[in-house]
């Protein structure tokens, strides 16, 4: 898909610049008066396959020319909230610092900043209360799973999902996806090796719905507790608990973190158990593909998820996935923005 948008976006971009058109009509243009046929992003099962190519194509922009700008006035006079109930370092600064760069106001909700901790103000209406206020996009981070499904179904500005609890990150499978079409030209035909504790992870399941409806495969190894039962028949995905067999040539190597904040811990013998077998080091990494990409959506435990030899190697895109992501949410937060041409 997106070797398919370079072709067709960079020269557009090149003339366009040349005429003198600013970053906002360039967007616009490129644009061209699409919008999203999905209103929120509660899942990557929200999109089309052309949403999906609109969003990457916007990206694309956004990747090689937002850099230069200090700030562009596409989202002048939108106010959007970044309502995070639950920690968020890349997801959450990204939102915000994006926010900023396209002139949006940006305004931060915390749990313990907000009505809801100690005063007991539900979710719902903690929504209703931010519709009230005018906000044009509210971006939710939730323990709870479907959070943001639940507030979507209940007020009119778009909802994007930033991560429920072991539900989904949609914004993190997007970028995935994205940063793997950057790296091959097309995730078609690639497969892509899960590697660690999917049974807790929103990454996981963000990343196996993104790959699979973009026509990339999907390898889950890790330890049996931690690989729900029947997902091969339930997703159309293969499973090898052994990783020195799973990662035999696959293209891309996606290590996940043990999720000991959500008792994680109690599916395994011990973290040391768990990285002898399950940490992604040069050795396991030199039966990939040549080159195969090392990919992280990060917090990482280093020597447990990863090797630092390998998350500080040629092959890791861990730095990539979090530039990118940068790009996927700018050009999300200016498609959910305008609905209409
Ligand atoms: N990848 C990700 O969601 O990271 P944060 O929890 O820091 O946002």
């Amino acid at each position: 898909m997106l070797g398919q948008i370079n072709d067709k976006i960079k020269p557009r971009i090149a003339a366009l610049k040349k005429q003198r058109a600013d970053l906002s009509q360039i967007a616009e243009e490129i644009r061209d008066g699409r919008v999203l046929s999905a209103t929120d992003l509660v899942s990557v099962d929200d999109l089309s396959l052309e949403d999906i190519g609109l969003i990457f194509e916007l990206a694309k922009l956004f990747q090689l020319e937002l850099p230069e700008h200090k700030k562009i006035p596409l989202l002048r006079g939108k106010s959007i909230i970044n309502f995070f109930m639950e920690e968020s370092t890349r997801t959450r600064v990204s939102f915000e610092m994006v926010g900023k760069h396209l002139s949006a106001d940006t305004i931060n909700v915390s749990a313990s900043s907000s009505s809801m901790a100690k005063k007991g103000e539900t979710l719902n209406d903690t929504a209703r209360t931010l519709r009230s206020l005018r906000a044009d996009l509210i971006i939710l981070r939730h323990s709870q799973a479907g959070s943001p499904g639940m507030i979507a179904a209940e007020i009119e500005p778009p909802v994007i999902n930033a991560g429920d609890g072991w539900h989904d990150h949609p914004t993190q499978g997007l970028l995935d996806v994205f940063t793997i079409e950057d790296y091959y030209g097309s995730i078609e035909g690639k497969t892509v090796l899960v590697v660690g504790d999917i049974l807790h992870s929103r990454v996981a399941g963000a990343l196996i719905r993104s790959v699979l409806k973009c026509g990339g495969k999907i390898r889950l190894s890790g330890p049996p507790t931690m690989i729900p039962k029947k997902v091969e028949a339930e997703f159309g995905v293969e499973v090898e608990y052994n990783l020195e067999k799973a990662i035999k040539d696959v293209e891309v190597v996606y290590a996940l973190r043990v999720q000991l904040e959500r008792a994680a811990g109690a599916f395994i013998p011990t973290i040391r158990d768990y990285s002898k077998l399950y940490c992604v080091n040069p050795v396991r990494l030199a039966r990939a593909a040549p080159k195969a990409m090392v990919m992280h959506a990060g917090p990482i435990n280093r020597e447990v998820d990863l090797r630092t030899e390998v998350m500080e190697g040629p092959q890791s895109f861990v730095e990539t996935q979090v530039a990118n992501g940068w790009a996927i949410r700018a050009a999300l937060l200016y498609l959910l923005t305008r609905r209409s041409s």
